[in-house]
């Protein structure tokens, strides 16, 4: 059993889910460019029509109330709000959030917004994107825009989506828009992104009203762990850790870079923007979902190594106590004053049976085991407040494309039809659970 205020919700992000990718006025963003070269997404698709959800937020709204759910993280699409990344709103794309929220209040579901889930407006991408500091100011302006008029209804708020993405997989390998695949650029982007998340944190909480701000970033964090007791491998999991999670916890949460991190990735900062960076936040978003088994590969880099078990449709080991294993350190080393599990979810291959309804007892197992390290990292302490599956719908998953569903929900793609799944039901019948 949870504490009885611990919030239950769902999340998505805007490009993943609404389509309408040309409508009232969005502008393009890197992701509309990525997925339109040929060879980038597994599929060949695009984010459009995707779930379709800008034209059916209402029923998507009446479907989380069916689930029951507490609390829904969402969020918004800056090439909506800014279309060219910059200047007077677009009234429209704002418009379209004042109505979402609108419909999440009346449902008696806490919104939860997230400022940046990956789409940059294209045009500040052709003006450097991440890698250019001006980004940080467009970002801040951007977040004055969104949290004054939410503000007043919407009182948490995260700033980014997983900056290691970003900076890795979009700036390093290139398997994410933008698809720049240059190591040297990566310290500077990730650096970019933690800086602008400092800027806009007291921008954000300066517009909530009418209740307590909580305003908190979301890291994509792993237990990493050395395939061997050999030296090299140690050294190698000591340097994933780094870069993955420490990189990103000792920035927030010190205000420093690790040093044995900066051997590796290399950059001058200035000590007020260390500063800067370390802005109290309200809580710390964690988004789990496997482990790390590293040993040293080519060229001393960390090579993922895969150790028997379970495994889901992405690839990822099913490995429920590393989340309490997270937890549980971050507690111990980085004192947040609150943590969310701001996702945690699985794809697996679902399709409706003879009967209609979508059996995915793999994903039903997967939620138990996680839900119950997280309920023995409340009991050991740690100031767990909620917890969000990935996701309330199957959508487009990113360079994956349509090929991996990770919902409650079943989409049929060809016909947007929606069907709760078994895991929505037992999610349903669980939250119920928690508040007898
Ligand atoms: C996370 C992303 C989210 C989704 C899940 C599966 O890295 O934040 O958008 O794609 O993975």
């Amino acid at each position: 059993m949870m504490p009885a205020d611990f919030l239950w919700g769902t999340a998505t992000s805007a490009y993943q889910i609404e389509g309408a990718t040309h409508e009232d006025g969005r502008g393009p963003s890197i992701w509309d460019s990525f997925a339109a070269i040929p060879g980038k997404i597994a599929d060949g698709s695009t984010g459009e029509p995707a779930d379709d959800h800008y034209h059916r937020a209402r029923d998507d709204v009446a479907l989380m109330r069916e689930v029951g759910l507490h609390a829904y993280r969402f969020s918004v699409a800056w090439p909506r709000v800014q279309p060219e990344g910059r200047g007077r709103p677009n009234a429209a794309g704002l418009d379209f959030y004042d109505r979402l929220v609108e419909l999440l209040l009346e449902s008696g579901i806490r919104p939860f917004v997230t400022l940046y889930h990956w789409d940059l407006p294209q045009a500040l991408q052709d003006r450097g994107g991440w890698a250019n500091r001006e980004t940080i100011d467009r970002f801040a302006d951007y977040a004055e825009i969104v949290s004054h008029r939410l503000g007043d209804r919407v009182h948490d708020w995260i700033t980014h989506n997983e900056p290691w993405v970003v900076a890795w997989l979009g700036h390093a390998t290139g398997v994410h828009a933008p698809g720049l695949a240059d190591p040297a650029l990566y310290p500077r982007v990730a650096h970019n992104l933690l800086l602008a998340h400092g800027v806009a944190t007291p921008v954000v909480r300066g517009n909530v009203r009418g209740g307590a701000a909580g305003v908190g970033i979301v890291l994509n964090l792993s237990p990493v762990e050395p395939a061997s007791a050999r030296d090299e491998d140690e050294r190698t999991a000591l340097i994933h850790d780094g870069v993955l999670n420490r990189w990103y916890l000792d920035a927030l949460f010190k205000g420093v870079y690790p040093a044995d991190i900066l051997e590796h990735h290399p950059i001058e900062v200035e000590t007020s923007a260390m500063g800067t960076i370390a802005t109290p936040i309200d809580f710390l978003g964690v988004n789990y979902y496997s482990r790390a088994v590293v040993r040293m590969g080519p060229g001393g880099r960390p090579a993922q190594t895969r150790p028997a078990g379970e495994y889901t449709a992405m690839g990822w080991e099913v490995y429920p106590q590393g989340l309490y294993e997270l937890l549980t350190r971050l507690t111990r080393d980085y004192h947040p004053p609150a943590l969310y599990v701001t996702e945690n979810g699985a794809a697996f291959a679902d399709a409706p049976g003879p009967d209609g309804a979508v059996h995915d007892p793999r994903r039903v197992a997967y939620l138990e085991a996680h839900v119950e390290q997280a309920a023995r990292a409340v009991a050991a302490g740690v100031p767990l407040r909620g917890y969000f599956v990935w996701s309330l719908l199957d959508n487009w998953e990113w360079a994956e494309g349509y090929t991996k569903r990770f919902g409650l929900v079943y989409v049929d793609y060809t016909t947007q039809a929606r069907t709760i799944k078994d895991s929505g039901r037992w999610y349903s019948r669980f939250i119920a659970g928690e508040r007898e």
